[in-house]
């Protein structure tokens, strides 16, 4: 019976009702997804990345698509932690009552702690997704999470910075996630989120230039599903602390695949900017899929690919 289906999941300490929430930077502060679709039905609403100081990202163009995907070079446009403090966040707690996470990115370690402990403040954050993998920014972002050594300074100094759940997000451009993942593991997070964007650029025809202006740009969407589920099942074989899955999911199958291969929720992206109600549609599908599959609680399905095989 397909009402039966427990959907509830949790990443360590953090409940959530169903494990669907939209991936950082594709819902804003969530006012435009609501005027869209009932946010109030996600597991967890992450916002857009915040930066100290406000941001006006990248020049134009700055969003290009390709097969089975898009590539952005947005640049971390926000607010800044003075406004989101103030007005976003405030906001998005009134309009949605589940989890509020809290993405955050530093172009220091100081930063990435200031902001952490700015956060703290706030009794309508239930976690940090430390964001170390933002691959459109000159300096800081990917930096540290392409070095493990700075992304275990990084953890560390978050830690230090805050009592609230921390989400290490990686970046998928390195040669071995695990010791990055390893890394932030042993500095105390509480959780990792993969992937974020692969590093890719396209090529205007007509001007023979870069066709994003800041010429490379992070790949994301169905493309790169295959790449995020590796990752996640290296990483949820290496670490012991949940995983957070994202990277093309689009559908319930893939977010059970994502499950399967480790994840203990799921985030989606480029699928809402495609098809705004992506994500609504998602939490719909999935009690009939994990019904197929003969399981009545979806927590039951994390890393199961992993046990004995099958
Ligand atoms: C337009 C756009 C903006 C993004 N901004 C952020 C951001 O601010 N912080 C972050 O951690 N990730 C950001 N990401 C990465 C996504 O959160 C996600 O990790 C990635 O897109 C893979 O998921 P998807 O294939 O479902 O889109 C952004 C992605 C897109 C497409």
């Amino acid at each position: 019976m397909v009402s039966a289906v427990d959907l509830s999941a949790s990443v360590g300490a953090v409940r959530l009702k169903n494990p669907v929430m939209p991936a950082s930077g594709t819902f804003g502060f969530g006012a435009d997804a609501a005027r869209l679709y009932d946010i109030t039905r996600l597991g967890g609403a992450v916002m857009k990345g915040v930066t100290k100081e406000p941001r006006f990202g990248n020049d134009q163009p700055r969003v290009t698509d390709c097969p089975a995907g898009m590539l952005n070079a947005v640049g971390l446009e926000n607010p800044g932690i003075d406004s989101v403090m103030k007005q976003e966040l405030p906001a998005l707690a009134r309009m949605y009552k589940g989890p509020i996470i809290a993405n955050v990115c530093g172009f220091t370690v100081d930063e990435y702690a200031e902001l952490a402990a700015r956060f703290d403040e706030s009794q309508d954050v239930a976690a940090l997704e430390i964001n170390i993998s933002c691959p459109n920014v000159s300096h800081g972002g990917m930096a540290f999470g392409t070095d493990s050594v700075a992304a275990a300074a990084v953890t560390r100094a978050v830690r230090r910075a805050s009592g609230k759940p921390i989400w290490v997000k990686l970046s998928p451009n390195v040669t071995d996630i695990t010791r990055i993942a390893r890394a932030c593991e042993d500095e105390g997070a509480d959780a990792l989120c993969l992937i974020n964007t692969l590093l890719g650029m396209r090529v205007d025809l007509r001007t023979r230039r870069p066709a994003l202006a800041n010429t490379f740009g992070g790949l994301s969407g169905p493309c790169a599903l295959p790449v995020a589920l590796r990752m996640v099942w290296q990483v949820y074989e290496a670490v012991r602390i949940p995983i957070v899955g994202m990277g093309g999911v689009s559908s319930a199958r893939d977010a059970v695949e994502m499950t399967l291969a480790g994840a203990s929720a799921v985030e989606i992206g480029t699928a809402a900017l495609v098809d705004p109600s992506a994500l609504i549609r998602v939490i719909d599908e999935l009690p009939r899929v994990i019904t197929e599959m003969g399981y009545a609680r979806y927590a039951d399905l994390v890393g199961k690919a992993h046990q004995g095989k099958g």
